[in-house]
């Protein structure tokens, strides 16, 4: 059984340069067949669930979505699952695809948070990133969701971008600390090699920051943040107080939820399941009323115990040493405690009270650091 949710619309206006995710070009006509499809798959796992927790609505850009589509899918969604009163829903929204009716539409059906992909607060560089929109555009859609009631907002910003300075990203930081949102998540950009962005850094004209900048911009914005009441709960991620997205941590909590939607994935009953990506193929998958699950791996033993680990110490407070022998029934250093004892004197990993977590130097190194335990 699973309290959460996560329900992928993969579609955007157009694709931006850098992003490898499970997105086509938006198409109104097939917008309304998924929707279609993605509600007899809500059918398919209504009787899997516990009153949700948590749900999260990502894409691709849901907000591209009209408002009447909007208020159906969460129609959809308020039939299917039983919601608890507390629950976080969460949107991803695109700047320059929100107007006044679709932000009612989302507060009037329960939506309470909402995820604003920024990126960064330079004009030349939204156009650089492929991005469809300005900063003032960014602005005036985050000032409109203010308006509407939105109270939970988290902004997605990316360094380490190409020809990106110093100066640059210092100056994307305080302009969004100064529009005080509740979260914030700031990731390294990664080169996925199916983008047009890998293409043109292969070929030599994209030029990205030394790896020392990048630290030094990771390192930045952790002091900065921090300072400013930003905690820092995740590698990436930073929060107000009581801000942390729920969703996120049923992620690094290893905890089942359940994916819907063209390419999205989920865990249950201790198995990891892909969806098949393609959209035609995942709307004829459900006209036959089946799951249009593409890939399956049962996470058992030493699988599910490395994955927990490495889920659990991308947190900043780290992995609890009783709730993994709770889960586990044996000790964490039963399966692991050569690999870290040599994290610890290597001086990426240190024991709290209660946790083992990741130095400084180790979160710097997280993603080298592991690859050791795949
Ligand atoms: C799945 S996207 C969806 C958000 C929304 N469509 C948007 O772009 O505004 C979530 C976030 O992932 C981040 N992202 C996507 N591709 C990335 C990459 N190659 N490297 C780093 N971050 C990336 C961006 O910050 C993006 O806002
Ligand atoms: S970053 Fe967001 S808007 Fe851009 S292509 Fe990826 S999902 Fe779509």
């Amino acid at each position: 059984m699973a309290s959460s949710v996560y329900i992928h619309i993969p579609f955007c206006a157009t694709k931006c340069y850098y992003c490898a995710f499970n997105t086509y070009t938006f198409h109104k006509e097939q917008a309304k067949a998924y929707l279609h499809a993605l509600r007899t798959e809500m059918e398919l796992y209504a009787s899997e669930t516990e009153p949700l927790q948590t749900i999260f609505i990502g894409g691709g850009t849901p907000s591209i979505l009209s408002a009447n589509a909007l208020s159906q899918l969460l129609t959809d969604i308020h039939r299917h699952f039983r919601i608890t009163t507390d629950a976080e829903i969460t949107v991803e929204c695109n700047p320059g695809t929100v107007d006044t009716e679709k932000l009612r539409v989302m507060r009037g059906n329960g939506v309470n948070r909402l995820s604003c992909g920024l990126q960064a607060m330079q004009d030349e560089t939204l156009k650089q990133l492929g991005r469809i929109h300005t900063v003032d555009e960014f602005r005036q859609s985050y000032h409109l969701a203010r308006e509407n009631g939105f109270g939970n907002i988290n902004m997605d910003l990316i360094f380490a971008l190409p020809e990106q300075t110093m100066d640059a990203w210092h100056h994307t930081l305080s302009e969004v600390i100064a529009l005080e949102p509740e979260h914030i998540s700031a990731y390294n950009l990664v080169m996925e090699e199916t983008t047009p962005f890998y293409e043109s850094w292969q070929a030599g004209e994209l030029h990205l920051p030394t790896e020392d900048t990048e630290a030094d911009m990771f390192q930045y914005t952790i002091e900065t943040l921090t300072t400013h009441g930003y905690e820092h709960y995740e590698i990436c991620n930073f929060a107000k107080p009581n801000r942390e997205a729920r969703h996120n941590l049923v992620y690094w909590n290893n905890q089942p939820c359940i994916g819907l939607g063209a390419g999205a994935w989920g865990y249950i009953n201790g198995v990891r399941y892909s969806n098949i990506r393609g959209i035609a193929p995942y709307i004829e998958q459900l006209s036959h009323h089946n799951k249009p699950i593409a890939d399956t791996e049962r996470l058992t033993g030493h699988a599910e115990k490395a994955e927990t680990l490495m889920l659990a110490l991308r947190k900043r407070e780290g992995i609890s040493v009783e709730a993994y022998q709770d889960r586990f029934g044996e000790e964490i250093g039963a399966a692991f405690g050569s690999i870290l004892k040599k994290w610890m004197d290597l001086g990426l990993l240190e024991r709290t009270a209660t946790h083992l977590r990741f130095t400084s130097r180790g979160l710097f190194l997280a993603n080298e650091v592991f690859v050791e335990l795949m």
